[in-house]
């Protein structure tokens, strides 16, 4: 079949430049690097384009934390992302930067456009100002005692202990968590992109056929909802851009991020020539342009950004493929656990095409979540890869050498090609339709059928007798036929395999369409091994490595003892049991579920954290010896746990501790806090 050219333009979404890229976000640069590569092999003209997402509050400030600029900050920052996007093999057309004159040019642009059509309005509102820093405070820079509860800690937005939602200002002893001081109330004029003017066109846009049904649904339920202006301006001091005719007023981050697609791809054409930026954003264009994001992100570009487009005079995106969030083994990658992989970590302990690979077998065109099972990785890769995708070159290539290495002339089992040559049109589909794990599976079942076809011919076997050169070659000739045409269908996820296999063959950059050729009578290089399996030990040093506060830890025994309860142990699950008790005795401790509604740090302390646990009815303060196993409390905030409930109250340096919690573990890093099943309710009795 031939294929009609297109042209594309793709968009992954565009990372904060306030920290380092890890798994979770390599699904979807994978994801998106994926398809592009097929695009191009099969022909078509794409362009993919990303940068880094550079304002905003939090950039500011932890510049501010390090004592560099934000311009330093994010300088070093892009590096480092552009580093880890190269050694992940993910291909972009041009990385560029929110903060660039090409952004800011089109930002002002598409926002005097807006103004000048109406779509701009502005109010003038009250907001939480900290005196001491002299700027206003977004939410989640102010923290009190809830409203409702009283739970201390809480947020600006929303209470994590009872569930409460309120405005910032309802807050009980509120505070800044940037300078600590009070806020006081302080008026401002804000402006407001008015998005229920669009209500009309986004719900035809969205309905237009090109979304995920899991997106549509949303989208709908949102606009059904009824559509709220959207405010967009922020005050000095702000990393960002200041808005043209509003002296001292700063676009909100996320107005001038998405704007960033139109100002890389901006960038790319006046850097490369050739491509005109119209064909492929002007009302009427004809090219296509589709944005690959995370679910956490879809109001954004399924709402704000067609309409903030739409209103400046611009085409909307042909599609926007969402996808689901990375888990590792099951849950929410985290610190403690050593689940929270950067990418960095990662590549100092294994192959990226193994992630590449591990992503393709496991991805749909849904919006589901990923789960990376570590244990399920490393047999996947081994199983596929090494055993079936490589072992075919590995045992056939070595008998061509011995035969001059000049592939033979016709093939031996022409049923057998055809049908994998066959399987490229659907392959395709699969692959246009981001079914990747369809499509791999797919190529494993052909993987399977070429080795069995090998091993029954067996030309180690044929081998040993003389006068069977002919048939040996033959055989041989289809293993590296049936690699190569495999190799094709493989090459969008392992770019860098299927670069070493075009030298070892000795032929140019495969593309799609090479799976209607055969490769016969041809010389070929010798064979040097392709791929490593995965040692699951070096799995287990990247989890190792990632774990935070290793370094920190203090000694053993030290550390188990701090918890409270359970004696120091010499190895994990190799402490003695301790002195017998009755049932009497056990039946006196009452165990109760708690919600963490708050942990800190203490002033002083290097083991403990200090705990407000939240038993249904009443909060309790309790001091922990679990800081070297949770570093960061913050993780620890809204989860379960088992407390012992009736202890009587203990004084400690810090304070009075109101009961204990329960932890399990050799110590150090490896500590493990108990926690019920996620529906447990706080203050139920454990039994
Ligand atoms: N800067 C915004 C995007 C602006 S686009 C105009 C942003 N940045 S991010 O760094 O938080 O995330 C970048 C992309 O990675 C998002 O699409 C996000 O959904 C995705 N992911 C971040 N963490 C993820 C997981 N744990 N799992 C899967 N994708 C995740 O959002
Ligand atoms: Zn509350």
């Amino acid at each position: 079949m031939t294929v009609q050219p297109r042209r594309i333009l793709v968009t992954s979404a565009l990372p904060y430049a306030n920290g380092p890229i890890h798994l979770g976000h390599l699904l979807e640069y994978i994801q998106t690097d994926i398809w592009v590569r097929f695009q191009k092999m099969r022909g078509h003209t794409c362009h993919y384009v990303c940068a880094d997402d550079t304002h905003g509050t939090a950039i500011m400030l932890k510049a501010g934390q390090l004592g560099i600029t934000p311009e330093q900050l994010i300088a070093q920052v892009k590096q480092e992302h552009e580093a880890d996007f190269a050694d992940f093999l993910v291909a972009f057309d041009n990385y560029y930067s929110t903060h660039s004159d090409e952004n800011r040019e089109f930002a002002n642009y598409i926002y005097l456009q807006n103004r000048d059509k109406g779509h701009i309005v502005s109010k003038t509102i009250t907001q939480l100002f900290d005196p001491e820093k002299q700027m206003f405070l977004a939410d989640r820079f102010v923290k009190g005692d809830c409203p409702k509860c009283g739970a201390a800690d809480q947020y600006g937005d929303n209470c994590e202990s009872c569930g409460a939602t309120y405005a910032a200002h309802e807050l009980k002893n509120p505070r800044s968590t940037i300078s600590g001081a009070t806020p006081v109330m302080k008026e401002v004029e804000q402006l407001y992109f008015d998005l229920p003017q669009f209500q009309q066109m986004l719900e035809t846009w969205t309905r237009s056929g090109t979304l995920q049904d899991e997106i549509a649904n949303k989208l709908a339920e949102w606009l059904k909802a009824g559509l709220q202006p959207w405010d967009i301006s922020r005050e000095a001091p702000y990393f960002g851009f200041e808005i043209p005719d509003k002296p001292g007023k700063y676009f909100y981050v996320w107005l001038d991020a998405p704007i960033g697609y139109l100002a890389s791809f901006r960038n790319l054409c006046e850097r490369v020539g050739g491509i005109r930026f119209d064909d492929y954003w002007a009302k009427d264009a004809t090219a296509e342009v589709y944005h690959f994001i995370g679910k956490d992100i879809i109001n954004f570009h399924g709402l704000f950004w067609p309409a903030l487009l739409t209103g400046a005079g611009f085409r909307t995106p042909t599609a926007i493929y969402a996808h689901g969030f990375v888990t590792v083994n099951g849950q929410k990658m985290s610190k403690s656990r050593g689940t929270f992989i950067k990418a960095r970590t990662y590549l100092d302990h294994l192959d990226p095409q193994a992630l590449r690979y591990y992503f393709a077998a496991k991805l749909n065109d849904r919006v589901e979540d990923f789960d990376i099972n570590l244990e399920d990785f490393a047999q996947r890769v081994n199983a596929d890869l090494v055993g079936k995708l490589v072992n075919l070159a590995s045992r056939t290539a070595g008998f061509v050498s011995k035969q001059g290495g000049k592939l033979a002339a016709h093939v031996g089992n022409k049923a057998l090609m055809d049908e994998v040559q066959g399987a490229a049109d659907g392959i395709a589909a699969l692959y246009e339709a981001r079914e990747f794990g369809k499509a791999v599976r797919e190529v494993m079942a052909l993987a399977d059928k070429a080795n069995q076809y090998i091993a029954d011919a067996a030309p180690w076997a044929l081998a040993r007798q003389p006068g069977n050169e002919a048939k040996v070659l033959e055989v041989c000739t289809d293993g590296l036929n049936l690699f190569r045409l495999l190799m094709i269908y493989l090459k969008p996820v392992l770019p860098a395999l299927a670069q070493d296999a075009e030298e070892f063959l000795a032929i140019p950059a495969l593309q799609w369409s090479d799976a209607r050729r055969l490769l016969l009578g041809h010389d070929i290089n010798a064979f040097k091994p392709l791929m490593q399996r995965i040692d699951p030990v070096q799995v287990q040093k990247m989890v190792e490595a990632s774990r935070e506060g290793l370094e920190a830890a203090p000694a053993k025994a030290e550390k188990a003892k701090s918890v409270g309860g359970m004696a120091p142990s010499p190895q994990e699950g190799g402490e003695a049991i301790g002195a017998e008790i009755g049932i009497d005795d056990f039946l006196k401790v009452d165990l109760r579920v708690a919600r963490i509604a708050a942990a800190e740090h203490v002033q002083g302390a290097d083991k403990l954290l200090k705990l407000t646990l939240d038993l249904g009815h009443e909060t309790r303060t309790v001091f922990a010896g679990i800081k070297s196993a949770y570093g960061d409390p913050e993780q620890l905030v809204g989860r379960l746990t088992v407390m012992v409930a009736n202890l009587a109250p203990r004084k400690m340096k810090f304070g009075m501790s109101e009961g204990m919690v329960l932890a399990a573990g050799p110590g150090g890093s490896d500590i493990f806090l108990l926690s019920p099943d996620e529906g447990a309710k706080p203050g139920m009795k454990v039994k």
